[in-house]
This record gives C-alpha cells, sequence and structure tokens, in this order.
C-alpha cells in the first residue's frame, strides 16, 4: 500500500529518468528535452497516478498516461510562454527566448502529438473513455487560454470575476481533474467517484491558479522560477487586479483600470510598481489568500466525500498540503 505522496514523486521521476527524448532532428527535440528535464513540480502525472493507486489500480499500467500528461501540459508551457512574451521558467530561460519562435511553435506541437503517442501504448478495456477525457481536456485547455488572452485587450472593469473564474476553470483546473480522472478510469473506479474525483481536481486547480497569480505579484523569481509582474505588464486580468477593483474607492479605481489598459505609454517596470504600491494600500494579499483557502476547503469537502480506502486518500491529502501556501 503506497500512502503517502513523495512515494508517487519519487516514481514520476524515475518514470521521467528512465525515458528518453532525444531524437533527430535535434533542433526539434532538444528543446523538449531540455523542457522535460528541468523537471518543474510535476503535480499532473503525481495526481495521477496516486488517482489510480487510490482505486488499486496497476503502476505499470498508468507510466505512459503519466508520461502523456506531463508531455502535454509542457507542450502548453511551450506556447504558453510565447504567448506570454514571458523569459522565464523553472528558474531558466524559456524555449523561445533560448531558441525562437519556431522552434516554440514546433517542438510544442511535436510535445503534443508525443502525449498522444504515450496515451496509444497503454491498452485498457476504457480507453476510448481515456482518450476521451485526454481530448476534451486539451481543447478546454486552448478554450481558457483564448479567453485569458482576449482578456488581455479588454478594460478591467470589462471582465467580471465570474468571467476569470470559469477562465481559469478551462486554462489550468481541467488539467488536473483530467490527470485524477484518468487515473482513476484506469483502475476501473466506479463512475460516481471519478466524478467526485472530478470536482476534488478542479478545485484544487483553481485554487492552484489563484496562487499563481498571487505569487506573480508577490513571488521571489529566484525562488518561483518565474520572473515576477508579467502579468502586469501583459495586462492580464489576473485575480489579483479583479479582485482589487472590488476593493477600491473611486479615484484608486479610475488609475488601476488605466494601468490595466491594453494601449498605455508607461515604462513597465513604472507600472508593475505603481500596480503592487496600489495593492500594498488596499490589502489585497490577505483577500487572495482567503479566495485560495474557500477553493482548498472545498477542494477537500469532495475528497472526504469519495468512497474509498482512507488510508488511500492520504497522498492526495497530502498533495494539498504541499500545495496550500507554496511558493513555486
Ligand atoms: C504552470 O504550471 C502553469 C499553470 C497552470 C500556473 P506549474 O506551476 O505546474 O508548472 P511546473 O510544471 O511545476 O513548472
Ligand atoms: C497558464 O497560465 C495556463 C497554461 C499554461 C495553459 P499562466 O500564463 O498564468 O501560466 P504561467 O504563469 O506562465 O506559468
Ligand atoms: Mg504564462
Ligand atoms: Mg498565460
Ligand atoms: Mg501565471
Amino acid at each position: 500500500m503506497y500512502n503517502n505522496i513523495k512515494y508517487y514523486l519519487d516514481k514520476v521521476a524515475e518514470i521521467f529518468e528512465q525515458e528518453t527524448f532525444v531524437a533527430e532532428p535535434h533542433e526539434l527535440y532538444e528543446p523538449i528535452d531540455y523542457t522535460l528535464r528541468l523537471g518543474g513540480k510535476r503535480i499532473r502525472p503525481t495526481l495521477l497516478l496516486a488517482a489510480n493507486g487510490l482505486f488499486g489500480g496497476k503502476e505499470e499500467e498508468v507510466r505512459n498516461a503519466a508520461l502523456g500528461i506531463e508531455t502535454f501540459h509542457n507542450f502548453t508551457l511551450l506556447h504558453d510562454d510565447l504567448m506570454d512574451r514571458s523569459p522565464l521558467r523553472r528558474g531558466q530561460p524559456t524555449v523561445y527566448c533560448k531558441w525562437d519562435d519556431n522552434t516554440a511553435i514546433l517542438s510544442g506541437d511535436t510535445m503534443f502529438a508525443l502525449a498522444w503517442r504515450y496515451f496509444l501504448r497503454q491498452p485498457s478495456p476504457r480507453l476510448q473513455q481515456i482518450l476521451q477525457c485526454f481530448n476534451e481536456t486539451a481543447i478546454e485547455v486552448c478554450e481558457g487560454q483564448q479567453k485569458d488572452m482576449n482578456f488581455e485587450t479588454m478594460a478591467l472593469d470589462e471582465v467580471s470575476l465570474d468571467d476569470y473564474m470559469d477562465m481559469i476553470r478551462q486554462k489550468t483546473a481541467v488539467l488536473l481533474a483530467g490527470a485524477l480522472k484518468v487515473g482513476a478510469l484506469y483502475a476501473g473506479a466506479p463512475e460516481k467517484e471519478v466524478e467526485k474525483l472530478w470536482a476534488f481536481g478542479e478545485h484544487m486547480g483553481l485554487a492552484f491558479q489563484l496562487q499563481d497569480d498571487l505569487l506573480d505579484g508577490y513571488g521571489d523569481t529566484a525562488v518561483f522560477g518565474k520572473k515576477t509582474g508579467q502579468d502586469i505588464r501583459d495586462n492580464k486580468k489576473s485575480f489579483l487586479p479583479l479582485k482589487a477593483l472590488m476593493l477600491c474607492s473611486g479615484e484608486q479605481r479610475e488609475a488601476l483600470t488605466k494601468l490595466f489598459a491594453a494601449k498605455d505609454n508607461m515604462d513597465e517596470e513604472e507600472k508593475v510598481r505603481r500596480v503592487l504600491e496600489l495593492y500594498n494600500a488596499i490589502g489585497l494579499r490577505a483577500a487572495v489568500e482567503d479566495a485560495i483557502a474557500q477553493e482548498f476547503r472545498t477542494a477537500t469537502k469532495h475528497l472526504d466525500d469519495i468512497q474509498a480506502d482512507e488510508a488511500l486518500k492520504t497522498p492526495l491529502r497530502e498533495m494539498l498540503e504541499t500545495l496550500n501556501g507554496r511558493k513555486k
């Protein structure tokens, strides 16, 4: 019985160590190897393995799905960094910066196809349902990503908190939920429990993206591994400015709306400084932390509801604890 999250994190590390990503033409595969070797937290394959374990699945049967889900996630990062013009990830230059835009596009596309190759490798009586889950998840991630981009050029008061929550549900939360669902499907989990697991993953994913937004404003680049303030430079309608708008006075509202307008001629670093100054003045950080805690509590409730061996839920509870208060 494997009942702690470290077991699954180590397992995922081992799976990636055993896998080769280099091939010819090396111009295509080197950036793939670079990205997947840098690792990151590998939350999604770890969740996939833990969900499989929760319903008594066989580890060997989800090895390929774990590789597939993480390769897909990393594909989204190659394209996302290009779209967001982010210079740094996992403390290293992003692919489009280290190589060029075309490399990020094509190596990224290849990773999406490689993810499919991994998924297709493992037979299962539920393969059709598993592939459908993966595919629908991938489509939702792209829909969420497009909404995120659309919001950049919209005025701050044109984006509602509901629109925002739905956008992050799609761009981030469904992939965590999807990873859990795939793991559970391989294990033959009952449909009803899979649904509860999905809800658990969605709320964990919402908390996770709210934290990501918070870390963009308040994280330490050296720990976070990404250049902070990028959401501000990009005019992202993240949770921070949207929540701030609700806490602001009339004068502050006007200033904030202007700062997040797509067309401004302000020096970028001056803009980041001014936005953070305003956030601090209204005590935004605590309000965001409250919202994060709320999502984690909802996630916990859904996990509590799942009918499964309590001891086997421990890794997932530990995952929530690990993520809670994360700095990277
Ligand atoms: C980054 O995901 C993209 C978001 C959904 C915020 P992670 O924070 O899981 O990135 P890595 O894989 O650990 O680097
Ligand atoms: C990430 O959103 C969502 C996807 C990669 C689809 P962000 O743009 O906030 O992620 P980071 O902050 O660059 O990792
Ligand atoms: Mg980004
Ligand atoms: Mg983005
Ligand atoms: Mg972000």
